[in-house]
């Protein structure tokens, strides 16, 4: 057995973590909505049509904030289509997706929907064929008391008290070229400058993200966010970053290495962000928020029906390794949690998602579901300085690739350190040896693993083979056993 070793300082807090950095998403976009958190009719389906069997799977997974309405959906919504009485409400061409949207959901059942699955509303604002005007509108609709135009339209619609929103999105990958009324940056950042500042004026509490990049593969990127920022910096308070990975060559090594490829996107957003603070001497800093990552590829060349309405598309069904890519991504994120506020995980249900509806029938928790629910459970509080001493190898891709990669939290309320660690290769196994340098009697009271799978290993409606076990024996005195290829939550108490 190879063997690793993990010093950790618990008083060293490396950054404090910000809840919403377990946040998801629901667009427009697939079954997400219809068939997945709304499907009036089903035989769990409450009176609002919201599926409470979705509900609590999602309650499981504890994210504090999902974004919506989009996702490129955004860039082509007329808000206003969406609210007052359904049967007045149009159906359009979304020419995102190619599909047909009814907007028997909207605003308000979205808002109505949060607060029955304990989350909050993440409002993404048309800045691709719209502007500043209409996304000013929407937060009079939203967050005005009333008074006014469209906080009296709200009221007249059944929503006496405010929504009060407080994170919005200043549109959505707006640097892509399939994006709906896509920018250059200048166009972008001037456009998003003039939104922000009217958006603010309505409502002085909200907080903005700036998008930055659709990716780091962006040809644009860096660029972009050197531009959008030096235009915005005053006026928005985070800037955002997507990304998603695929392991089309069915190179796993290199695939489980795409994390540092994500920490260093990371890094990089943050040093612009920086060098515009620095150059222009700012005292407000900007932080990041990642608000689309997964990975994203089985489904690339699934068919869907022009025109149709909730189809099935970006139904990607996940595999072992793609969970324990999803468990890296998220330590990224954590690692960088001084910096990372918000992180939506791409998507909630159905699209790209850790849960999977049938219309009219059950649903399962996809193998990406576990090491989410795991750290968003689990590693809340701070995370704490770690250092850690492991093999390295090389792949076709990448070199010097840390076999294992881990880090611990402390949840000081509940006086609890938790590790979190991943095996990223497939036949050797690791004896982890966890020293807490500066806090005595700490002891592992419980060892979750994921492990003994092959890649493609998966679930589906009729099977759910993958899942997390309770190791038995978990002997720390001697090291904690790393199985090959596994994801693990080690738990210590005192
Ligand atoms: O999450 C799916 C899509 O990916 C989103 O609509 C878009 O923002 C991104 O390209």
């Amino acid at each position: 057995m190879k063997k690793a070793k993990m010093s950790v300082v618990s008083e060293f807090k490396t950054g404090k973590i910000d809840p919403r950095i377990y946040g998801s998403f629901i667009e427009h976009l697939g079954r997400a909505v219809y068939g997945g958190i709304f499907e009036p009719g089903h035989p769990l389906a409450d009176e609002d049509g919201f599926r409470k069997d979705v509900i609590d799977e999602i309650k499981k997974l504890n994210v504090p904030i999902v974004r919506y309405p989009g996702g490129n959906f955004v860039s082509g919504y007329n808000w206003e289509d969406g609210v007052g009485p359904v049967e007045n409400r149009p159906k359009r061409l979304d020419l995102a997706w190619g599909v047909t949207e009814p907007n028997s959901f909207g605003t308000n059942e979205f808002l109505k929907w949060c607060k029955k699955a304990d989350t909050s509303c993440m409002m993404a604002v048309n800045l691709g064929l719209r502007g500043p005007e209409e996304a000013r509108n929407l937060v009079e609709y939203c967050n005005h008391k009333g008074g006014s135009y469209y906080s009296d339209l709200r009221i007249s619609h059944g929503v006496k008290e405010p929504h009060n929103i407080k994170l919005w999105c200043l549109g959505n990958e707006m640097d892509g070229d399939w994006q709906i009324g896509h920018k250059t940056a200048y166009e972008y950042g001037r456009t998003a400058s003039e939104a922000a500042k009217v958006m603010k004026w309505v409502d002085p509490n909200i907080e903005l993200v700036l998008c930055g990049s659709a990716s780091r593969n962006m040809a644009t990127f860096g660029d972009w966010e050197l531009q959008a920022l030096e235009l915005a910096y005053d006026k928005v308070d985070y800037v955002s970053l997507h990304q998603y990975y695929g392991n089309p060559e069915g190179d796993t090594d290199s695939f489980l290495a795409r994390s540092l490829e994500m920490d260093d996107f990371i890094k990089t957003v943050i040093c612009i962000c920086d060098t515009v603070k620095g150059k222009n001497r700012k005292k407000k800093e900007i932080n990041l928020s990642f608000d689309e990552w997964n990975v994203w590829y089985h489904s690339n060349n699934d068919p869907v029906e022009r025109w149709s309405m909730a189809p099935h598309q970006l139904e990607d069904y996940y595999n072992f390794e793609d969970a324990l890519l999803v468990g890296l991504m998220l330590m990224t994120l954590l690692k960088h949690a001084d910096r990372v506020k918000i992180a939506c995980l791409a998507q909630l249900v159905n699209v790209i998602a850790p849960i999977m509806t049938q219309n009219g029938g059950g649903l399962f928790e996809q193998t990406i579901f576990y090491p989410f629910m795991h750290l968003s459970n689990y590693a809340r509080g701070s995370v704490i300085l770690s250092g850690l001493d492991c093999g390295k190898h090389d792949t076709k891709e990448f070199t010097d690739v840390p076999d294992i990669d881990c880090i611990a939290t402390v949840n000081d309320a509940e006086d609890e350190i938790s590790v979190f660690c991943v095996n990223r290769l497939q036949d050797e196994d690791y004896v982890l040896d966890v020293n807490i340098l500066d806090a005595k009697g700490f002891k592992a009271f419980e060892h979750i693993e994921m492990a003994g799978y092959k890649p493609n290993d998966g679930n589906n409606f009729t099977a759910s083979p993958v899942k997390p076990e309770y190791v038995k024996n978990i002997s720390d005195s001697e090291g904690i056993h790393i199985k090959p290829f596994s994801w693990n939550v080690i738990r210590f108490k005192r």
